[in-house]
């Protein structure tokens, strides 16, 4: 683990500050799978984002790697497409997006061969001269996970992880999945750091560059209102939701592999639970705040294999309605085994030992086909512990909760209870509500905006370190194993348009505890 802390030492702990007054150095990127998916959807337009907002260097160039054959210029007209499409280009950015494409490189090479290497080094040396880019070099692996391995290793054996001088850097982002079970995160962890050092390694989770997640730490830490009761004494439970309408449309070969657990839970869902859970980092920066992180993640009580029925429910949808449209069932998707057991739906329970969390349950879970896209983290607090009004049943008061949504109607409420108007005491929830809408106005940033940015400066603090990646796995995997080998686990169908299996109120009903509806 002694990587792991070399990278923390080597970050700026006025990291922040200097966010805010500088741009980053020139640089060259380079993105590994480039004819793909990501690129066109997510990293072209989130960078063209950075270009709109003038925050990108005068010394910067892509450079697109992949097998299909593309000249420079067919490459700069397949990204000019998909910015129509995906990235909101306009007439009238023409003359921008001219600047920028002028940027735009692109170098056919199989970047599992390592013998295509040579190639990609010498075209890098070629831009890199042309664009004034000082030898600084970003790599992208935006390919199948399969090849962060080798594209790594390949990087290493011509010397490209190395910075050409001090004054130079080198820095690698790396798309999820990382790793599919602890011994595959482990073995990629080590063939990652085989080559690079810890601290040029930013492995990437988009929640933790939403707005939103951001705002949770300002919520907690620059407000001195939450955290005197964000702890055991004020807080009943937590439940942390991550609902999607969408079924596995066109991605079925891959979610087979998947599932709810680690296509969310693993990162995701673990990141926003731990941004919840954590103690007040002393600065804001990268090692502080994923020191911290780290902490949540150690304290988490392990659900043992055969534990998994107690903690775990695993759901599946089946044929249902959603949005008023019949949809069909999970197993009828393309590329789904009729006889698949992929859960599409998680919902788990954990508990954390320590000193603020001993006896407040996190419930977390995460479904496809759910009635309504949401993604919250709600806080319940406990009722008071003295019933005043009798004149009101005592169960008919309501818990106070504060509701984080992350997405989409981004903001933060806060229910309690209210006098109904009137000459009896009768009383009512209400809301206190913020929306960022609202209350800023124009669109959020798009998250990959915000990480690329991130990384081009060199601040790590919103990429997950490869000790929490570690210690994620270790969570879930004997989840996975339980589900596997314990009979008493199942995989339960509920309909499509449903909050997930009735089996998944029980796991709330036990505890006298119901799942909000969001
Ligand atoms: N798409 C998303 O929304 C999304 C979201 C989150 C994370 N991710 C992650 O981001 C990565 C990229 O996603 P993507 O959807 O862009 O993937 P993709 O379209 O499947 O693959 C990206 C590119 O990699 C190249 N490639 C595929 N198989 C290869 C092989 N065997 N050898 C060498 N090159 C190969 C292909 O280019 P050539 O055929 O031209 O070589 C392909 O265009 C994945 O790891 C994915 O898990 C994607």
């Amino acid at each position: 683990m002694n990587d792991f802390k070399e990278s923390v030492l080597q970050t700026n702990p006025l990291q922040e500050e200097v966010r805010m007054e500088k741009l980053p150095d020139p640089c060259v990127m380079v993105i590994f799978g480039a004819s793909g998916d990501l690129t066109k959807r997510k990293l072209i337009p989130a960078i063209f984002d950075l270009a709109r907002q003038g925050m990108l260097p005068s010394n910067f160039a892509i450079v697109g790697v992949a097998r299909t054959p593309m000249t420079h210029d067919a490459f700069r007209e397949y990204l000019a497409g998909a910015m129509k499409e995906f990235g909101g280009l306009q007439d009238s950015e023409t003359a921008l997006w001219d600047n920028f494409a002028r940027g735009l490189y692109y170098v056919a090479i199989d970047p599992s061969v390592a013998e295509h290497f040579a190639q990609l080094k010498k075209e890098l040396e070629t831009i890199d001269a042309e664009r004034g880019s000082s030898g600084n070099l970003l790599f992208y692996l935006s390919t199948p996970p399969s090849l962060y391995a080798p594209v790594t290793k390949n990087l290493g054996s011509i010397g490209l992880q190395r910075p050409r001088t001090p004054e130079n850097w080198v820095r690698i982002i790396i798309e999820k999945p990382f790793g599919i079970d602890l011994s595959s995160a482990r073995a990629l962890n080590a063939d990652v750091l085989e080559v690079f050092k810890e601290h040029q390694v930013y492995r990437i989770d988009h929640y933790l560059g939403k707005e939103t997640v951001q705002n949770l730490m300002v919520f907690r830490f620059a407000n001195g209102i939450f955290e005197p009761i964000w702890n055991r004494t004020y807080i009943d439970h937590i439940q942390i939701t991550a609902a999607e309408t969408v079924g596995v449309e066109s991605r079925g070969g891959y979610y087979e592999q998947a599932g709810a657990m680690r296509d969310m839970i693993q990162n995701h869902m673990m990141q926003l639970f731990a941004l919840t859970a954590m103690e007040p980092p002393v600065l804001f920066d990268a090692q502080q705040v994923r020191d911290e992180k780290q902490k949540v993640f150690q304290a988490i009580r392990p659900i043992k294999p055969e534990d998994v029925h107690k903690y775990s429910v695993r759901g599946q949808y089946a044929p249902g309605t959603v949005g008023g449209k019949s949809v069909s069932g999970y197993k009828e998707e393309k590329g789904v085994s009729k006889e698949s057991v992929t859960e599409t739906y998680v919902g788990l329970k954990f508990t954390i030992d320590n000193w603020r969390w001993a006896d407040v349950p996190f419930y977390v879970r995460s479904g496809k086909r759910m009635p309504k896209r949401v993604t919250e983290i709600a806080v319940q607090f406990k009722k008071t512990p003295h019933h005043l009004f009798r004149t009101m049943p005592a169960d008919s008061l309501d818990h106070n909760n504060i509701v984080i949504r992350i997405q989409p109607d981004e903001g933060i409420s806060l229910r309690f209870s209210s006098k109904i108007p009137g000459s009896s005491m009768r009383m009512r929830p209400v809301t206190m509500d913020f929306r960022y809408g609202s209350s800023f106005g124009g669109r959020l940033a798009d998250a990959y905006t915000r990480l690329i940015f991130d990384c081009m400066l060199g601040d790590a603090t919103l990429y997950a370190r490869g000790d929490s990646v570690d210690v994620a796995w270790s969570l879930i995997t004997p989840i996975h194993e339980g589900w596997k080998t314990n009979k008493n686990s199942k995989v339960y169908e509920y309909p499509a348009g449903t909050w997930g299996p009735k089996e998944a109120d029980q796991l709330m009903k036990t505890d006298g505890r119901q799942w909000r509806l969001p």
